[in-house]
């Protein structure tokens, strides 16, 4: 178990009580709380900022030199050093590539999300996946122990990304270091190798017009990773095999999200990718939802049309984006409540998440009890549309063992429509 846990408390003393006292049964400033996760960085995010070309963190850049048993290259990391140390991921480009040309447009952007970036070139332009592979693995090596920035680096949360041929690399690198925290294969060519025995979380993407490495070589390599590892595959609408190459937005709220759930422990992320929050231009997605993003800490997700959740109202379907098979549409009234049993293996303090939407514009407010005790009393804004869902988040007190948690609204509108609940304890 690691000290995630205890960091719940930590953050939300600062982050809620430090600007006003907090009552049970008083609304807490906000609804999204932030924060199981020591590594956690930067604020709350949401559909815009995570589809952004920039984060919160300004960057700076320095050069490497090759020597270092890769071909050299760039590292891009967050000036701030008042957080702690960030997260790192090497990233190479594909056969023949070099970073500069095909891979320099992602090091600000995905460092200005709170990582430290090193993107290489390889020994020889000419590599294979397993070479380039051990370069990825050799690149870290250099961040975390030799490098300038090695201070700002968290040796123990590292990642590994690569295009085409890079991509393959990436593969490699996973299936030898399995203690890196996430991999990321961009249209991965991966001749020599399956993932059946990788432990590393593994997000794949594919082009769906892409002739070089196909969607269904890419679903091969999906296909292989154990049941037991977290993955994600995604195939980018009208997307040739170059689409990493240079400035991809529909690649990057995708791929940032699961560097922050894995690399970060980041909770708040998971919204994006379970169920997907946008699906511009994406045209498949699977993925093993919901993310465990490890660490100690767990997430289940209690779906409100599953025995033994309550919805005193109806199981709706007719309100596209909800998870698993439909929603709990309240009755409008007050006392109309949703409720949920979830488990805990563990007393203390736990994360929740509620999935709801409130297709008006008016707020719904709701109690949430748990175990019999209000213990916040959120409001539950308008969201605009019914398909529009949005992800509240509440540190709340579980006893080990099963807990009752009721959303019981308090005006006549009833609940907004509830997809379900999220537990994340550690
Ligand atoms: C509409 C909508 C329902 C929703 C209801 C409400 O009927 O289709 O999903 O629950 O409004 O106002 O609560
Ligand atoms: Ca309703």
């Amino acid at each position: 178990m690691r000290a995630w846990k205890w960091a719940v408390a930590v953050v939300t003393a600062a982050v809620c009580i430090a600007s006003a006292p907090v009552l049970p049964g008083t609304a807490l400033p906000g609804t999204a709380h932030a924060a199981d996760s020591p590594y956690q960085r930067g604020p709350d995010p949401t559909v815009t900022s995570v589809a952004a070309s920039r984060g919160t963190f300004a960057t700076a850049g320095v050069s490497v030199p090759a020597g270092n048993g890769f071909g050299g290259g760039v590292i891009y990391y967050p000036t701030d050093t008042s957080q702690g140390t960030f997260g790192a991921i090497a990233i190479v480009p594909g056969y023949t590539a070099t970073w500069a040309a095909e891979g320099a447009w992602m090091g600000h952007w995905l460092a200005s999300f709170g990582f430290v970036i090193i993107g290489i070139d390889t020994n020889n332009r000419n590599d294979f996946d397993t070479a380039r592979g051990t370069q990825l693995l050799a690149a870290l090596d250099f961040l975390t122990q030799s490098s300038s920035v090695r201070t700002r680096v968290d040796a123990s949360r590292l990642a590994v990304m690569g295009h085409s041929m890079g991509g393959g690399g990436a593969m490699s690198a996973a299936l030898r270091r399995p203690s890196l925290k996430a991999a990321v294969g961009l249209a991965p060519y991966s001749p020599s190798q399956n993932l059946t025995t990788t432990k590393v979380p593994t997000m794949l993407l594919a082009g769906q017009n892409d002739t070089t490495v196909t969607p269904a070589n890419v679903t091969t390599l999906y296909n292989g990773i154990p049941a037991s590892v977290e993955k994600a595959y995604l195939e980018l609408t009208g997307a040739g095999h170059a689409f990493p190459t240079s400035s991809n937005s529909v690649m990057m709220r995708k791929v940032i999200p699961w560097l922050k759930i894995f690399v970060d422990q980041d909770i708040r992320y998971s919204q994006f990718l379970c169920p997907m929050a946008d699906s511009t231009g994406i045209r498949t997605y699977r993925s093993s939802c919901p993310l465990d993003p490890g660490g100690g800490g767990s997430v289940t997700r209690y779906e409100a049309e599953n025995s033994p959740a309550v919805c005193t109202g109806a199981i709706d379907s007719d309100h596209a984006g909800y998870s698993g098979a439909g929603f709990c549409n309240g009755d409008n009234a007050a006392g109309a409540y949703a409720q949920f049993t979830v488990n805990a293996s563990t007393a203390g303090t736990a994360t929740l998440r509620v999935r709801s939407a409130n297709g008006t514009t008016t707020a719904r407010p709701a109690s949430l009890i748990v175990n019999g005790t209000t213990v916040q009393s959120p409001a539950f804004e308008g969201t605009g549309l019914w398909t529009t869902w949005v992800t509240s988040t509440f540190n709340v007190p579980l006893n080990m063992g099963g807990n009752t948690i009721q959303l019981n609204p308090t005006t006549a509108d009833g609940l907004p429509n509830i997809d379900y609940v999220e537990v994340a304890t550690s």
